[in-house]
């Protein structure tokens, strides 16, 4: 486990304050702030925490995720190739910011990658 990408993103605290970068950026972009508007603290609180818990299960941590699966969890939110371009824009600003190196960002992007069919509208 120690050469996951998990522990190489410097485990669960690397992973939550990715994640929590990420989803706070993209909730005050012009372009994808629309997603998250007249949600209440407490439904964004979940599920920024779904988020972390899936990525750390997803990268190698030891998790056990409750959520939905993509698929079903962006089915009818018609998120569109822009959006999808924005949303990678800002996950790698956040992953320079943070000083993730290139082979983990190459891992994390690839990562998106296999998930975009669930997520993009086609
Ligand atoms: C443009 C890209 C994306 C947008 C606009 C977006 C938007 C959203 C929104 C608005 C929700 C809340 C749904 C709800 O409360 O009912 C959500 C849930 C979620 N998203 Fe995304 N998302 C994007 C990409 C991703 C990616 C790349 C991942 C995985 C790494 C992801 C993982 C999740 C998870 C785990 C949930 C919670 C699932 C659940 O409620 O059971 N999302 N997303």
């Amino acid at each position: 486990m120690t050469n996951s990408l998990y522990s190489r993103l410097s485990g669960y605290d690397g992973i939550a304050m990715f994640a929590t970068n990420v989803v706070l950026a993209a909730r005050k972009d012009d372009l994808l702030g629309r997603f998250w508007t007249n949600r209440g603290e407490d439904r964004n609180a979940r599920e920024l925490q779904l988020l972390i818990d899936y990525f750390v299960k997803e990268t190698g941590g030891q998790m056990y995720y409750r959520g939905r699966d993509m698929l079903l969890a962006h089915q009818g939110m018609n998120i569109t190739e822009a959006d999808w371009a924005r949303f990678l824009e800002i996950a790698g600003s956040v992953a320079g910011e943070m000083g993730v190196g290139p082979d983990e960002g190459g891992e994390v992007m690839a990562f998106f990658d296999n998930l975009k069919d669930d997520i993009v509208v086609a």
